[in-house]
């Protein structure tokens, strides 16, 4: 098994387009590794740099000791599931798992051999003689790992091997996976552009834009201590409330309230004060260093709801800050809420930075 390491990794596409911009990142061996990030930041592109099937412009990739940035994808010991599994679809179950083996010389009889342990490992022993179309979503995805598998790579890539699935089999196929690799112990870097699943799933990830990394950490790390405001806007399957802000002889002004002040002594610069809908309770009486606004919306998300209250007043227009309250707390539309954040759990950002608030590690 083995770590991957990447060192000013670029990759230009031609017409100018920069995919992937200097990159420098470390997967520890054996580690669930996320790579989050919207669409078309490069997720895709670094895979594949990764896998050999891009030739990196610049920097190098390592894998284990080797250094394996000219080394072609087949002698890489890697094992990649596409973001549209690409089985082949004329080829049946046995035949698409044994592939990696046949393009590895591999004779006929050890590969089936070997397919068919891999098959009978992730519940697809019943299923060897049937084709791709045959097969339910939730099945393609398996046998696209099987696939992977099959040649026992130092390394998986998934490319957002869920994202064809319904919400209910995706579930079970996250747990899935996540067992398989505890149990495999492979290094495995799993794209995704789905916030919630990278923080369930995995042990450390990177936040990617723009061909870059933004952020690296534990998703505690990244969901308490957003590095930047981009991050901080990305994470969250609520968005972080994210109001601008002045510092003042009292504290700190955001929302038409007086807040105690995150981090005390920064003044200058341009201040966005952060707080996640979460982190605030709501009250339908008066309180103190507490947003004041208007009930605009409550939306039902289950057992809690999200409230979106309207800060302005007859002066000055308002900020909208969003409150998650419990089930049988929901405020009426067009009454009167007051939401205070939770002491240490609000954020501070300067020039889009982080400066302060839940500094401490975690
Ligand atoms: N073969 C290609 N030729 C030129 N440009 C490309 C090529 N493949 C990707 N790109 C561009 O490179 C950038 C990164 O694309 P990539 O597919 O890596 O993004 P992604 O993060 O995987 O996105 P998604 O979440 O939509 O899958 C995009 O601007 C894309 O348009
Ligand atoms: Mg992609």
């Amino acid at each position: 098994m083995a770590g991957i390491a990447l060192r000013g990794l670029t990759k230009d596409y031609p017409g100018g387009v920069r995919a992937v911009d200097g990159l420098d990142l470390d997967i520890a061996d054996g580690a669930f590794f996320a790579l989050l990030g919207p669409s078309g930041c490069g997720k895709t592109t670094l895979l594949r740099t990764v896998a050999g099937l891009e030739t990196a412009s610049a920097g190098t990739v390592r894998i284990g000791d080797a250094d394996v940035t000219r080394v072609p994808p087949g002698r890489r010991d890697v094992g990649m599931v596409f973001q549209d599994y690409a089985l082949f679809p004329h080829m049946t179950v046995a035949d698409n798992i044994a592939y990696p083996l046949r393009i590895k010389k591999v004779g006929r009889d050890e590969r089936h051999a070997a397919a068919g342990e891999v098959a009978a490992e992730l519940g697809l022993g019943t299923l060897l003689a049937r084709r791709p179309g045959e097969l339910s979503g939730g099945q393609q995805q398996r046998v696209a790992l099987a696939r992977a598998m099959a040649a026992r790579p130092k390394v998986f890539l998934l490319d957002e091997p869920l994202s064809n699935l319904d919400a209910r089999l995706r579930l079970e196929a996250r747990t899935f996976l996540k067992r398989l690799q505890r149990e495999l112990g492979v290094t495995t870097v799993f794209v995704t552009h789905d916030q919630a699943e990278a923080l369930a799933m995995a042990d450390r990830m990177a936040v990617m834009r723009d061909g870059r990394v933004e952020q690296v950490g534990t998703p505690a790390e990244v969901f308490r201590r957003p590095a930047n405001l981009f991050v901080a806007s990305f994470i969250g399957s609520t968005p972080m409330n994210l109001l601008p802000a002045r510092a003042t002889a009292e504290g700190i002004e955001a929302g038409g309230a007086v807040l105690p002040h995150p981090a005390p002594g920064v003044t200058d610069g341009e201040l966005v004060y952060g707080v996640r809908p979460e982190y605030l309770d709501g009250s339908t009486e008066p309180v103190e260093g507490a947003f004041e606004g208007r009930v605009a919306v409550v939306e039902n998300l289950g057992s809690t709801s999200l409230v979106t209250i309207d800060t302005g007043r007859s002066d000055r227009a308002g900020e909208l800050v969003h409150v998650v309250v419990g089930e049988g707390e929901e405020p009426e539309p067009g009454t009167s809420l007051w939401a205070r954040p939770r002491p240490g759990r609000a954020l501070l950002f300067r020039d889009g930075e982080l400066v302060g608030g839940r500094l401490e590690k975690t």
